[in-house]
């Protein structure tokens, strides 16, 4: 029997989600304490694969979900034809920590993990691009036009600046005191995107200067990330948000993480990823104060709450 491991890491959006998909930029972290793990084995039987997402230990709360264990088996398939292998002789064990559906990038977390293991299996290491590719295809599945963002942001060792298809290193200041709370809802990446994409058919001015402010929030915060003008980053946050929930992309739940920020103290915050459902990303104005902001949103509600430490290794 020969066996191989991939991991990946989840990653939370500080700005720039769904205007990303129209080509404007965006900046992600890796959210180091939440990972997934692939373990591949060679067997004598044809294919098998368990993830968390169907025994239950990861998306406890919303029991069975077998879109995400379609979307593992397509990770698997998929590699499996790149490598110009058959499908069977391969057992894949999944396990790891990143709730599915809360805009974490668990789908492009999880396809990364396993095409790694199984290329892994052959001896093959794939390079970033190969990995970005495998985990498009899945991607694609899952929600229909990804940016490519999250595939990107899961395999990052730190932050990225994600512009024209391509990511680039963060240069910062400091690390900001940021942290990602988690509403407990399910979100739908795929159906908010199309819910944008509807908005625009009918408004596309309206819709295309709502992505353009966006846009230029990114700017802002990319001077505001190497300069270490935490106030001004987190006044952006906010603003994004709004447009974020004027777009319709969020929630009461969203929307009650973010005001218990903003009365918390926090310098700023938004919900973060696709929305409606999911999580929110909030700025604490000093590190010392990130555990009194996190008690705050735990106490108004949400189900898990992490902070952002801004860089981790991908196997
Ligand atoms: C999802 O994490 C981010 C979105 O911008 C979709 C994408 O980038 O493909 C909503």
């Amino acid at each position: 029997e020969r066996r191989a491991e991939g991991s990946a890491h989840a990653k939370t959006i500080l700005l720039g989600e769904h205007a990303v998909v129209y080509g404007r930029p965006a900046i992600a972290f890796p959210l180091a304490s939440l990972t997934i793990t692939a373990l591949a084995r060679t067997t004598t039987r044809g294919l098998s694969l368990e993830t968390p997402y169907h025994r239950g230990s990861v998306a406890r709360d919303d029991g069975t979900s077998p879109r995400e264990v379609l979307l593992a088996e397509a990770a698997l398939r998929h590699t499996l034809d790149f490598l110009g292998k058959p499908h069977h002789g391969v057992d894949v064990t999944v396990t790891g920590s990143i709730p599915a559906a809360r805009g974490l990038g668990s789908s492009a977390a999880v396809a990364s993990a396993i095409s790694a293991a199984v290329a892994g299996l052959d001896g093959v290491r794939l390079s970033n691009a190969e990995r970005f590719e495998l985990v498009q295809f899945v991607e694609r599945i899952a929600h229909g036009t990804p940016s490519g963002l999250d595939a990107h942001a899961t395999m990052a060792s730190g932050p990225i600046l994600f512009e024209r298809g391509e990511a680039h290193p963060l240069a910062m200041a400091t690390l900001p005191p940021l942290v990602v709370a988690d509403t407990g809802i399910r979100g739908h990446t795929g159906a908010a995107v199309a819910m944008v994409r509807a908005r625009r058919e009918r408004d596309a001015r309206g819709v295309d200067a709502s992505l353009d402010d966006i846009a230029v929030l990114v700017a802002g915060a990319q001077a505001d990330l190497a300069s270490g003008d935490l106030a001004a980053l987190g006044e952006r946050m906010y603003v994004c948000h709004g447009i974020l929930s004027e777009l319709g992309v969020s929630s009461p739940e969203l929307n009650a993480l973010v005001s218990a920020a903003r009365q918390a103290g926090a310098l700023g915050a938004k919900l973060t990823g696709g929305g409606q459902g999911g999580c929110v990303i909030a700025l604490a104005p000093t590190a010392a104060a990130v555990p009194q902001l996190a008690a705050a949103l735990t106490a108004a509600g949400a189900h898990g709450v992490w902070s952002v430490t801004g860089s981790e290794e991908t196997t």
